[in-house]
């Protein structure tokens, strides 16, 4: 299939597209390569994961860009990962996160259905799931109580998709990650964050005093399941992609340090604004529906990527 991957310079994008390219796809990436962080990190993973791979400098919010790319290539899917990420800092920049997430996935629906593209395979979050849903998550719930600007957007775009099929017969597969980690992650990002403090000395902030619980999913299970979803059409879906065994704060802290080799200095804080205690990825439906099963236990992925981080920042 010839497929467009956007976001495709991200920590998840840049892994998904060049898993597409060894499954035989044609792949085109589009990512704006946006300075929300370092850029440099988006250029390497350009360089190891797309180098034989088309990669077009666009940004989905702007028509000509996708204009331009849709006429010039007929797709027959796309793969949607582009998006501003971050539960955080859509406190300090909401409109950012309306202005990509939203209106970005818009006006790639529209670029799709006037260039005759009728199928997404698309990221979403498990920060959809808001407050007040019991654990595990579960795809049925209403997800209508999202806590920040962040999920609202990424379950607007769910909303989105579900109109486009209606209007359009676009079919649309939404896969809603629980806290990916793995190589060549988001420096923004819990582990990433921890891992480049605690080699300086520094203190690391843990929330709510450890008691928080995150269903980490390491990168190569999700782009397995990525891959599966692009596999099966599946008409309008919102899948989970989780590992369905979360762990706390205080042992994610600990098995870094482990891997690291580092004891590291923490600041003890309560919780924060916009977070939720926990996430835990019911992920039967994945399995049924696409054959998923995470393979990557917590030790052994937090292990490959404390050798990933060592060697790219040259630890
Ligand atoms: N990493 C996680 O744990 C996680 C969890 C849940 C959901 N997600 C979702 O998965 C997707 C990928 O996340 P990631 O962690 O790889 O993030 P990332 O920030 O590394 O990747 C997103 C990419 O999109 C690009 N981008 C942003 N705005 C754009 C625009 N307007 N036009 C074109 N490109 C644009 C960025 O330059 C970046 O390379 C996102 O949709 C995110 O919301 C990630």
């Amino acid at each position: 299939m010839k497929i467009l991957v956007t976001g495709g310079a991200g920590f998840i994008g840049s892994a998904v597209a060049s898993r597409l390219v060894s499954c035989g796809h044609d792949v085109v990436v589009l990512d704006n390569f946006n300075q929300y962080y370092d850029v440099a990190l988006k250029r390497a993973r350009q360089k190891a994961f797309l180098p034989d791979i088309e990669v077009v400098e666009g940004d989905i919010t702007n028509a000509d860009d996708t204009e331009t790319l849709f006429a010039a290539h007929q797709f027959d899917l796309v793969c949607h990962l582009a998006a501003q990420a971050g539960v955080r800092y859509s406190v300090e920049a909401p409109e950012v996160y309306v202005q990509t997430n939203v209106l970005g996935t818009q006006m790639l629906f529209e670029a799709m259905q006037q260039h005759g593209v009728t199928r997404m395979v698309y990221a979403s979050t498990s920060s959809a799931y808001g407050m007040s849903v019991k654990v595990p998550f579960v795809e049925s719930s209403a997800a209508d109580r999202p806590v920040s600007v962040y999920a609202a957007t990424k379950r607007a775009a769910e909303l989105l998709a579900h109109s486009y099929f209606q209007q359009y017969d676009i079919e649309t597969t939404s896969l809603r990650f629980f806290t990916v980690y793995g190589p060549w992650s988001r420096p923004d990002m819990a582990m990433l964050k921890f891992a480049q403090k605690m080699v300086a000395g520094e203190a690391i902030d843990i929330y709510n005093h450890g008691d928080l619980r995150r269903d980490f999913t390491y990168i190569d299970d999700i782009v397995d399941g990525f891959v599966k979803a692009v596999e099966k059409p599946l008409g309008y879906e919102i899948v989970n992609l989780g590992c369905g065994k979360p762990v706390t704060l205080t042992q994610f802290v600990s098995e870094l340090e482990d891997a690291l080799g580092v004891t590291a200095k923490k600041n003890m804080l309560p919780m924060q604004q916009g977070d939720v205690y926990e996430t835990y990825a019911d992920i039967q439906k994945a399995k049924e529906l696409l054959g998923f099963v995470p393979q990557t236990n917590f030790t052994k992925g937090v292990e490959t990527f404390a050798k990933w981080f060592v060697d790219y920042y040259n630890v």
